[in-house]
């Protein structure tokens, strides 16, 4: 018996790997996070598969679901929504399943920020302008956030930011941020990226609060950085035809010959 943890993407139900529909297939347990995982996902579980949203349970009864199916050998197809290295919930469901002896194994998925990203058609670590991302969010009920990780100091290095769970403070995010980044910084929230009903606005700081027309609840992700939508940016040097390197050697004296490993 195995549980097996799949990253079911961020919305449209043909966002999961290959792998996890296979393994959802495979098992006759399906436990899945209702608030976010698309129910046309269900429709990949053998006939007669006990399939529970784990929406309303606790923890505990989340774990003795687990329980149950290992005791009766049941593999169980654990479904979070995106991938499950960013706020999943994952990590405390593993630590009770290593003290329990239960099996699992991971599979990833498609995550939110890049189904944004695909959204808005942008890459957003453009060369010149910035090669890093942050995931990050901001204080929750649930979770407060450790100390020294705050939007001030992601701001200060100029990376692109990906801010999730934070839509319900927007005004507060464009307010930390704008002395940062500058007003005319672009930003993008994208509502349900990947959903029949995604939603992309397209702002700078300066012009956001005004373009959501307060269109402050559902899922959705805030972009923020001058890679966003950029066209003003360096070519990279990979793809440059002077550029000498391992796969397309240039020049009488190349780095890397040919033949050479
Ligand atoms: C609990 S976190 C889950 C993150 C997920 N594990 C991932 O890989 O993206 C939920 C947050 O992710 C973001 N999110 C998830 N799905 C999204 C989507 N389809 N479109 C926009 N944002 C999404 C939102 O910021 C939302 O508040």
């Amino acid at each position: 018996m195995t549980v097996h943890f799949i990253g079911a993407g961020p919305g449209a139900a043909d966002l999961i790997t290959l792998r996890g529909r296979d393994l959802i297939a495979s098992c006759p347990v399906c436990l899945y996070a209702g608030s976010l995982v698309p129910e046309a996902l269900l429709q990949h579980c053998p006939e007669g598969a006990r399939i529970v949203n784990t929406a309303p349970l606790s923890l505990d009864e989340i774990i003795a679901e687990i329980k149950a199916a290992d005791a009766a050998g049941l593999d169980v197809a654990r479904l979070h929504s995106g991938d499950l290295s960013v706020w999943s919930a994952m990590g405390e469901q593993l630590r009770r399943l290593r003290a329990a002896n239960i099996p699992y194994d991971v599979t990833p998925g498609v995550p939110s920020f890049a189904a944004a990203a695909a959204a808005l058609g942008s890459e957003l670590t453009l060369p010149g302008v910035a090669q890093s991302l942050i995931l990050t969010r901001t204080s929750g009920r649930a979770s407060a956030m450790p100390e020294g990780e705050t939007l001030e100091n992601f701001a200060k290095t100029g990376a692109t930011l990906a801010i999730h769970l934070s839509v319900h403070v927007l005004d507060d995010v464009v307010d930390r941020l704008a002395p940062h980044y500058g007003a005319d910084c672009p930003v993008a929230v994208i509502w349900r990226a990947t959903w029949p009903d995604q939603r992309i606005v397209k702002a700078t700081l300066e012009t956001l609060i005004e373009a959501t027309d307060g269109e402050r609840g559902r899922t959705a992700l805030i972009l923020v950085g001058r890679a966003i939508g950029a066209d003003d940016f360096d070519e990279s040097c990979l793809y440059a035809g002077d550029y000498d390197r391992r796969y397309r050697p240039v020049g009488t004296d190349p780095r890397f010959p040919e033949g050479t490993e």
